[in-house]
């Protein structure tokens, strides 16, 4: 069995290892990628089995689709149908944290697990040049979810990735930190329309500026994912939003020392959203590990990156088990 190696191996990223990696994607092995927002889950988007191996590891509801991982906008667009609209997007924001899901081409490569069976398919090319080289050793697009079990926090750390899946990923390519810190912004593009199925790295008063106008939300429901799931990237902590103060009980969770030097820990001191977004997923984390019942989170700013910073801690507050 090729696809599960006893333990997982944590490698440097070189030329050696990259291709010890895409060998291993090849042969339908899975590898945890490093991408500029979080860790992925990699394998053969081409390849039925892999992907139900991506699945399985993450304990996922196969239902919920994935993204397919390109190198170059040329082989993206072998998958799907660009829109005049979905091409301005992708010449302005790729390589990078932009996902536009468009319909896929008939007689496509990628396995229809993959979209699960949608008549759409959401593409990424990352910016990482680990993740870059990744897919082209590999030769052909990636599937890459965040490498967390479902419903959990994403995974912005090589160990983070170990703690969440363990053996169930052959080998880690360890690039340190993500440098965003959240997950690519998800534009459903079909016909001319655009609308906003997730926010993320990419702010959205960026995207307005690019196509000149407001952009709409997903009209609920339609098109959803898991991360458009109520209760998701949660912590096992409840958390507690816009808190003034830190209750009895409660461990904080500070921006711009709003809490008063109350917090245990400061997403940033300086007020900075970037710095704020890199922070969170393993912020979350650590308040977890030191076992505290209750989070009081302060409040961030909605403006910039604090739209999708509060979109994912109102989800991570979400009651659990639901939907
Ligand atoms: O930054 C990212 O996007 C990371 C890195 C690893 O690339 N990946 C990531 O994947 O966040 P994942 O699987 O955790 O989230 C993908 C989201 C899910 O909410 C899924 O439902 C949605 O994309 N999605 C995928 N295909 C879709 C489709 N055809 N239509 C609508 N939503 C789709
Ligand atoms: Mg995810």
């Amino acid at each position: 069995m090729p696809h599960y190696a006893p333990h997982a191996r944590l490698l440097a990223p070189d030329a050696q290892t990259i291709a010890e990696a895409a060998a291993l994607l090849r042969a339908g092995g899975l590898v945890g990628m490093p991408t500029e927002t979080v860790y992925g889950l990699a394998g053969d988007a081409t390849s039925d089995r892999a992907v139900a191996a991506i699945y399985a590891a993450k304990g996922r509801p196969a239902f919920n689709p994935l993204i397919a991982h390109f190198a170059t906008i040329a082989a993206a667009r072998r998958e799907a149908v660009f829109s005049a609209a979905a091409d301005a997007l992708a010449q302005a924001f790729w390589p990078g944290p932009l996902t536009i899901v468009a319909p896929a081409v008939k007689g496509g490569a990628i396995s229809l697990l993959a979209r699960a069976g949608l008549d759409t398919l959401a593409l990424r090319l990352p910016a990482h040049p680990v993740a870059r080289a990744l897919i082209e050793a590999a030769g052909r697009p990636l599937a890459a979810p965040s490498a967390n079990r479902s419903g959990r926090l994403s995974p912005t750390s090589a160990a983070h990735v170990i703690e969440e899946l363990g053996e169930r990923v052959g080998i880690v390519l360890d690039a340190g930190t993500a440098q965003h810190g959240l997950e690519s912004t998800i534009l459903a593009c079909i016909g001319e329309e655009i609308r906003l199925l997730r926010p993320g790295a990419i702010p959205l008063e960026a995207i307005e500026a690019q196509i000149g106008r407001p952009l709409k939300s997903a009209a609920g429901g339609a098109i959803a994912g898991p991360g458009m799931l109520a209760s998701h990237y949660a912590p096992r902590a409840a958390l507690r939003l816009q808190a003034q103060a830190v209750e009895l009980g409660e461990i904080g969770l500070d921006f711009a020392d709003a809490l008063r030097g109350r917090g245990q820990l400061d997403l940033s001191p300086a007020g900075d959203l970037q710095e704020a977004a890199a922070n969170l997923y393993s912020y979350l984390r650590r308040l977890d590990a030191a076992g505290a019942a209750a989070i009081a989170v302060a409040p961030i700013p909605p403006n910039g990156l604090g739209a999708a910073i509060n979109d994912r801690l109102r989800r991570a507050a979400a009651p659990r088990g639901g939907p």
